[in-house]
């Protein structure tokens, strides 16, 4: 007979602290999904301002860059970018049977491959500031 279990409800996000590695690339790969989705409302608003003359757009985008929040977003928004890739990548592969035994490890390969070109973008983001 099969045997059942009562597993709670997986809604609980105070049960974090049992997530797998599995489960923290689910968490981020919908987090930096949405993200994307988010910043592409944000990127067509300030491309916007281009209707309203050279001038508007141009002060738009320098009054902006000229916010270092701006600026530290920027390189999280690279950080966001290359994650969702590269894990989107690596979800592809899966999704064809390739990898299947080294899931955790490439995972951890994506985080660590992000962090590096985050922290090398930081003099490009952040010169001038
Ligand atoms: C080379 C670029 C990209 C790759 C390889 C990629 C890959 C993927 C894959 C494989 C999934 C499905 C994950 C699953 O099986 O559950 C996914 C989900 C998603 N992606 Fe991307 N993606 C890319 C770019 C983008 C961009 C540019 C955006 C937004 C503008 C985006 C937004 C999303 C969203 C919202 C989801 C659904 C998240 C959810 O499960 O709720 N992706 N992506």
């Amino acid at each position: 007979m099969a045997q059942t279990y009562d597993r709670g409800a997986v809604e609980d996000i105070g049960r974090w602290r049992e997530f797998s590695a599995g489960m923290w690339a689910w968490v981020l790969h919908k987090f930096t999904g949405w993200v994307l989705v988010g910043y592409l409302f944000t990127h067509i608003a300030v491309l916007s301002t281009a209707t309203g003359g050279a001038d508007l757009y141009t002060g738009t985008l320098q009054g902006l860059e000229a916010l270092v929040v701006v600026r530290l977003l920027e390189v999280g928004l690279l950080a966001v970018a290359v994650f969702h890739i590269l894990n989107g990548i690596r979800l592809l592969f899966v999704d064809l049977g390739l990898g299947l035994e080294r899931q955790d490890q490439t995972f951890y390969a994506s985080l660590v491959v992000t962090g590096a070109i985050a922290v090398a973008s930081v003099p490009t983001f952040l010169a001038g500031v």
